[in-house]
């Protein structure tokens, strides 16, 4: 253990209380002592690399290329993206891919290259493999874009999985996102990057990692073209980037570098090539499309870690309503169940559960349930019975059913990574439907298993399915919470077959998106962890995963009145807006920091309610292209290298700008703003791109901007929809896209499109269809322009 490890330990184990920090110890040894017994030590180990090309021979989109000692295969697919895998890896099995692996390109060849290599030529990038086994992607006019210098393996030599590295180039003006949550981005900075799902054990603040989510995605932003690499494997590993240097036109450029080490799995990867929008476009073709939240889980939510009893949640609730603030939902954490235990209610404290439950709905305010993997381990306990006589459990290596150590106790853990375990599980939830719940919250699922030294998850010797394949915990590990999110959403789809699942989980991998969200998991209180929370926020939307947000005002302590009211203006305007705390934090209604925050919040939330048809059109723009409600501001403008570098503020969707306020004591900000015209919401107020502007940003607000000509649909007086338009610049058109979704259920709403444009002294505002072009079924509320000028 080295001393960031021991530091961790101590500060979680501290915050466990003294029993469970005593259990923690015994939990610790017996981890310790699985994997002594379930794990042999590596032993001598042999390297290799490719050695030379030997033989190329095509095949469908592509081939596979022999060298003496490894084989590579290449395979260019119908959407554009390319598959490579050495020594025999295919595209399956993988827990990343929504169903088959999709069909190779039959146009993409593999054909003679220079020096003795081989290229496959395809539609938006150029693979070309050395004679040493390195391969390039360029675009296709011969542009480096990613260059894998030749693998290295070293394979324990009396048999196991092999560790490998691949080390990669990119060009030298290239920024690194991704690699799932991480909280000192959304630009990642040279270091090390660890791929291993884990609770810090503690609230997190930017130079925390790993956190609850890695992936091995890389989106890589370059002048010459944005690409996404996806190394799909599961294992243990790491990631050193260090970013490229420019030699400011001496033609000295340094390369910037990617170093991926992995504990074993292996070496293949996905690369996509494009425009960001592109390339998450193939990235959710892959993947699979994002789970469609109902309406409700896009409005406001109010959780707690401690609410305690029925009465406190009425207090709550009837806060919010007699203020007049808009609340959608309500969060129950661990403390309504009954000791800790999943799928139990703590009867005395929360006797009418159902009875609550029907009330708040009937006002319109929904329940979500946390849900924890940890089964109490104890004989009466209906999970762990039923789990038992189903042989659902996580076992060692010797066959037995590992303990370790959850919020009830001593506990179990299911085999999420076994179809016959999910569909068990997925059952479950029946029992919380019937409660009136409808949401659920998975957390604790990296797993974390406490442990007062050592990491806090199962042995790595613990034996897992794998559907089937069978294998341990250091391959299922990070596909663990994965595993659980997808039981979880198809055991709602079969239980309430009419309503859309609303799941979110606080692990995952590539993929999840399919099943539901995210959240920031516990964030530390304070500026650095607002910070973080943005980071997480648009680094999983670029891993694909676009429904996120933080615990507004953080997990734990006490945020100042700015500090909530800054946190809670940024969290109306990402995908998920809950205010969440610890057991021991101070307060977090909005009436709670006096007069002033909570005029301030109040607007905040009429607003976000204004904007829920914007959301609900950017969630289904999410699950139809792959594209992030939250993006950052280079999104449309990748070769922009000012706004590749701009980290403190956002774009919702094609319309919108905001610029949170990051640090105390601002009463304006620089904005930095892409190509056109923007209007500051607030003021009406117009700005030309790009470049970088300074705005207001009184405690009342932080700046929202329209980009000009945007048509983005809202909720009327009246609640029906309406369009805001804010006025093109002369002599240009704008538009916006809208789905009228009734926000729950499963019918597809037809796509409007609208342009706006200028006619004479007039702003027109047009619906697009495919029988020609029509007035907007919606009343339009022209913003932007002089009195008495532009009328709609
Ligand atoms: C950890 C979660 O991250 C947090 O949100 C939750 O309140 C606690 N577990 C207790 O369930």
């Amino acid at each position: 253990m080295d001393g960031r490890d021991l530091v961790r330990s101590v500060k979680a184990v501290g915050s466990l209380g003294f029993a469970q920090g005593l259990r923690a110890v015994g939990a610790a040894w017996r981890r310790r002592r699985a994997d002594a017994a379930g794990l042999p030590p590596r032993g001598a180990e042999r390297a290799r690399v490719p050695g030379p090309l030997r033989e190329a021979e095509p095949g469908p989109g592509g081939g596979v290329i022999r060298f003496g000692r490894a084989e590579l295969r290449i395979m260019v697919t119908v959407h554009g993206a390319v598959f490579w895998g050495w020594d025999g890896a295919g595209p399956e099995p993988s827990y990343a891919l929504a169903g088959r692996c999709p069909e190779p390109d039959p146009r993409a060849v593999l054909e003679p290259d220079k020096d003795g290599g081989w290229r496959v030529v395809a539609e938006r990038m150029t693979v070309a493999v050395s004679r040493h086994g390195a391969v390039e992607v360029q675009t296709p006019g011969g542009v480096m874009l990613r260059r894998d210098l030749p693998p290295r393996w070293w394979e324990p030599v009396g048999g196991g999985p092999a560790r490998w590295l691949q080390r990669s180039r990119v060009p030298a003006d290239a920024r690194f996102f991704g690699l799932g949550g991480r909280a000192s981005g959304p630009r990642l900075r040279d270091g090390v990057y660890r791929l291993w799902n884990t609770d810090p054990g503690f609230a997190f603040g930017p130079g925390d990692d790993p956190l609850y989510i890695t992936m091995p995605v890389q989106m890589v932003v370059a002048d010459a073209a944005t690409h996404l690499v996806f190394h799909d494997t599961s294992w243990d590993g790491t990631v050193t980037l260090r970013e490229g240097e420019e030699g400011a036109g001496s033609g000295h450029d340094r390369a910037g570098a990617c170093e991926l080490r992995m504990e074993g799995g292996p070496l293949r990867c996905w690369v996509m090539v494009g425009t960001p929008a592109r390339v998450l476009l193939a990235w959710a073709s892959l993947t699979g499309a994002a789970a469609l939240p109902p309406a409700w889980a896009l409005g406001h939510h109010h959780a707690r870690w401690g609410f305690g009893s029925e009465q406190e949640v009425r207090r709550i609730v009837a806060g919010y309503q007699e203020r007049g603030l808009p609340l959608d939902a309500v969060h129950l954490d661990i403390d309504h169940f009954d000791e800790h235990q999943v799928f139990t209610v703590d009867e005395e404290r929360f006797p009418k559960l159902s009875g609550l439950a029907e009330e708040l709905r009937r006002d319109g305010v929904r329940l979500v349930s946390i849900v924890d993997p940890a089964v109490k381990a104890s004989a009466g306990n209906a999970v762990y019975d039923s789990g038992t006589a189903e042989d659902v459990f996580v076992r060692d290596a010797s066959g037995r059913v590992v303990r370790g150590l959850g919020w009830p106790g001593d506990s179990v853990f299911p085999d999420f990574t076994h179809a016959r375990v999910r569909a068990w599980w997925g059952r479950w939830y029946e029992e919380r439907l019937a409660l009136g719940f409808s949401g659920f919250w998975h957390d604790m699922n990296e797993p974390t298993s406490f442990t007062a030294f050592g990491e806090s998850t199962l042995p790595r010797s613990a034996r897992h399915s794998l559907e089937g394949r069978g294998g341990d915990h250091r391959e299922a590990h990070n596909v663990y919470a994965l595993g659980m999110a997808r039981a979880g959403y198809e055991g709602l789809r079969e239980l309430a077959p009419e309503q859309r699942p609303f799941v979110f989980s606080r692990s995952g991998w590539a993929g999840m998106q399919r099943y539901g969200g995210t959240w920031s998991g516990d964030v530390a209180t304070g500026w650095p962890g607002l910070r973080a929370s943005l980071s997480l926020v648009m680094g999983l939307g670029l891993c694909g995963v676009p429904y996120s947000g933080p615990d507004v005002g953080g997990f734990d302590g006490s945020p100042s009145p700015e500090l909530f009211l800054r946190w809670f203006q940024m969290a109306a305007y990402l995908p998920l807006f809950r205010t969440h705390a610890s057991l021991r934090a101070g307060r977090r209604e909005p009436w709670e920091f006096g007069p002033e925050v909570l005029e301030h919040a109040r607007v905040a939330l009429v607003e976000r309610r204004r904007l829920l048809p914007y959301f609900l059109t950017l969630a289904h723009l999410a699950r139809r292209t792959g594209a992030p409600y939250v993006r950052p501001l280079w999104w449309g403008a990748p070769e922009d290298r000012v706004l590749r570098d701009c980290e403190d503020a956002f774009l919702l969707g094609d319309c919108l700008l905001v610029a949170p306020v990051l640090d105390p004591g601002t009463d304006r900000r620089a904005v930095q703003l892409p190509r056109g015209r923007w209007y500051d919401t607030a003021t009406g107020r117009a700005y030309q791109g790009p470049g970088q502007v300074l705005v207001d940003a009184p405690l009342s607000r932080i700046p929202v901007l329209a980009r000009a000509g945007a048509v983005i649909p809202v909720r009327g007086a009246d609640g029906g929809l309406e369009l805001e338009v804010w006025a093109p610049a002369r002599g240009r058109t704008g538009g916006g896209l809208v789905v009228p979704d009734s926000g729950e259920g499963w019918q597809e709403p037809e796509i409007e499109r609208y342009v706006s444009r200028w006619e004479g002294r007039r702003v027109v505002v047009r619906r697009e269809g495919e029988d020609g072009v029509g007035a907007p079924p919606h009343p339009v509320r022209l913003r932007g322009v002089a009195d008495g000028e532009g009328r709609v």
